[in-house]
């Protein structure tokens, strides 16, 4: 079955047809600006754009960077502070007039990399880290998704996790690549001292260059290992949530 799945970040809108049972795009994957600022209205309508430009009349998922229940979006670190409390899935839905399921952007990745990508057939407390403009999680247990973890934002020194060891961070400081997977470190031995994991995804745009800043995490204890799908895992995840089997609304 074919889904639209579309993957709102803070710098560019993305969208592709997935074929969810196998997790490849069906078509090229279609990338717009994020508006500045990134405001609802602005946002829904170049996801509206989208939809148009694939002519898509079927359901889509849609990831968005922030806490969302029941399609109701309360928390938005990145965006503009009117997504608070807005029933954002039926905003997107009366924008581009098709179903909306709408779910928090590292859920999305995390249902994809545990399906497609490099926690295929781990049992156990998986989590997925994505690494972008802010830090997102994904949890499992036995591969079922704990929705809306916000690990991104526990505390270290004093600081928003996010605002130290997110790639946005690793670029406005100019780290070099080990400098930042010092924070990166530190980081996730805060997160494996809370939630004890057997495995580690770290996803996002930077786990292409998984290279420069994987073999420096040697004081973290759970295994590591990088995303597989890169950035294309919100996408694909935002198609498999607007499933038939999926639950999150
Ligand atoms: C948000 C998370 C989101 C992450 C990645 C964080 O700032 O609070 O909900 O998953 O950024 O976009």
């Amino acid at each position: 079955m074919e889904i639209l799945g579309i993957d709102i970040g803070g710098s560019g809108i993305k969208g592709a047809p997935v074929e969810v049972q196998t997790g490849e795009f069906t078509r090229d994957r279609l990338r717009m600006d994020t508006p500045e600022p990134a405001a609802p209205r602005p946002v829904a309508a170049v996801v509206a754009q989208i939809v148009r430009h694939f002519e898509w009349d079927g359901p889509v998922g849609v990831t968005f960077p922030g806490v969302v229940i029941d399609g109701v979006t309360h928390t938005a670190a990145n965006l503009t502070d009117e997504w608070r409390g807005l029933q954002a899935r039926d905003l997107l839905a009366d924008e581009s007039g098709v179903p909306v399921t709408l779910l928090n952007d590292a859920d999305a990745a995390g249902v994809a990399e545990m399906t497609h990508g490099a926690g295929r057939g781990h049992g156990g407390t998986v989590v997925l880290v994505t690494l972008g403009t802010g830090i997102g999680t994904a949890l499992f247990t036995d591969g079922t998704l704990v929705p809306n973890t916000e690990f991104g934002h526990i505390e270290i020194r004093g600081k928003d996790a996010e605002s130290r060891a997110s790639a946005h961070a690793r670029e406005v400081h100019e780290w070099s690549w080990p400098k930042w997977a010092e924070k990166v470190e530190e980081y996730l031995r805060r997160l494996e001292d809370l939630v004890w994991p057997s495995l580690i995804i770290v996803g996002g745009g930077v786990s292409k260059n998984a290279e420069h800043f994987l073999p420096h995490l040697k004081e973290v204890r759970t295994p590591v290992v990088a995303a597989e799908l890169h950035n294309s895992a919100g996408i694909v995840g935002a198609a498999m949530a607007a499933g038939p089997r999926a639950q999150t609304g």
